[in-house]
């Protein structure tokens, strides 16, 4: 239940980096734990920091407060935190990003980070049902993301997907081709950040040579007509984070966000978070932007909210049971 007694809106979450939940207070307790020297007076500090001009901006201080991520317990104290918010959220699916390379790179086994991020899934089963995608960092060599797809092999049956993250411009997913082949090949569900900052080009790459089931934004895919068309015929879906979005300076405001016109095109959009910590809110507060922010129809927030379970990596049961559950709380609400 909400404050208001009504309950959330069922939905799930596809687009969240689950170290972009690392809260402000986070950072501070985890580097006292671990010794880790922080370059911030306080909270307070740290938070006027979340002042970000475009994507690099954020990255910058995203990888930074990583360094106080160190032993499997971390990882799982992060992500259970994250899934204990779920049931309020209504979110009732997850499929979280996380980035092994950021914390291997660092010296921290792959064991410790998926076994981290698994003991807290595991220990959640019965309030939200939760799956693992392993981004690769395209701004770093194509040899680093094939290490890091081989490292993580021992733990396949607890991974759903791969996806491609971080510093978009210049890092087409054209270069990522054979390690995305090798993905799939190990069956691995295939995702990308493609159209965030970069252009709707990159989306078609994402599309022809990755082979992508999602695309992550997808925001300037608009900008090409027949891309659109194409996005609308195979309903592909596309994960839209409107909070992150106007924070990273991808759009000048939120009054002239894409997905009214997203929408409006009949493409297969849902709304998520993205890195809630930096961002200004969790899932509720994006629905919330997409409502009053930009007018969006209670109708056109149930569509949402379904899509985001025919999106999702779920058996078909599961998801015909999620998307019941909107269609009843849909029912249930009054005119
Ligand atoms: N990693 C975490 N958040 C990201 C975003 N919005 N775009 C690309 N990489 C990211
Ligand atoms: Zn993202």
């Amino acid at each position: 239940m909400t404050t208001t007694g009504i309950p959330p809106l069922p939905k799930a979450e596809l687009h969240l980096h689950i170290e972009g939940t690392l809260e402000p207070e986070t950072v501070f307790a985890l580097a006292g734990r671990n010794d880790v020297a922080l370059p911030y007076a306080g909270v307070e500090d740290l938070r006027a920091r979340y002042d970000f001009t475009d994507l690099q901006s954020f990255l910058d201080v995203y990888y930074a407060n990583m360094a106080v991520l160190r032993t499997r317990d971390d990882f799982a104290e992060l992500a259970s935190a994250y899934l204990r918010r779920c049931p309020e959220q209504g979110v009732r699916h997850v499929e979280m990003f996380f980035d092994p390379q950021a914390h291997t790179a660092r010296g921290v086994p792959m064991a410790d980070v998926v076994g981290g991020l698994t003991d807290a899934v595991d220990a959640h089963a019965g309030e939200v049902s939760a799956g693992l995608i392993l981004c690769f960092l395209r701004d770093q060599p194509v040899a680093a993301a094939e290490e890091t797809l081989r490292a993580a092999e021992p733990y396949l049956d607890r991974i759903v997907g791969v996806g491609l993250d971080s510093a978009e411009v210049g890092n087409p997913p054209s270069r990522f081709v054979p390690v995305f082949d090798r993905a799939r090949e190990l069956g691995l569900r295939p995702v990308a950040h493609a159209g965030e900052e970069g252009p709707a080009s990159y989306v078609r790459e994402a599309l022809d040579d990755l082979g992508v089931l999602r695309v992550d934004h997808g925001i300037r895919a608009v900008e090409d007509e027949e891309l659109v068309a194409r996005l609308r015929r195979d309903r592909t879906p596309l994960t839209v984070c409107p909070l992150s979005n106007v924070r990273l300076g991808c759009v000048p405001g939120m009054a002239l966000h894409p997905l009214p016109e997203m929408l409006a095109a009949d493409l297969n959009v849902s709304v998520h978070s993205d890195d809630p910590a930096y961002f200004g809110g969790y899932v509720d507060a994006n629905y919330a932007a997409a409502r009053e922010g930009l007018g969006l129809t209670d109708e056109q927030v149930v569509t949402l909210a379904e899509n985001s379970f025919t999106s999702a990596f779920l058996e078909p049961a599961a998801r015909d049971a999620f998307v019941g559950e909107v269609r009843s709380w849909a029912g249930g609400r009054p005119a």
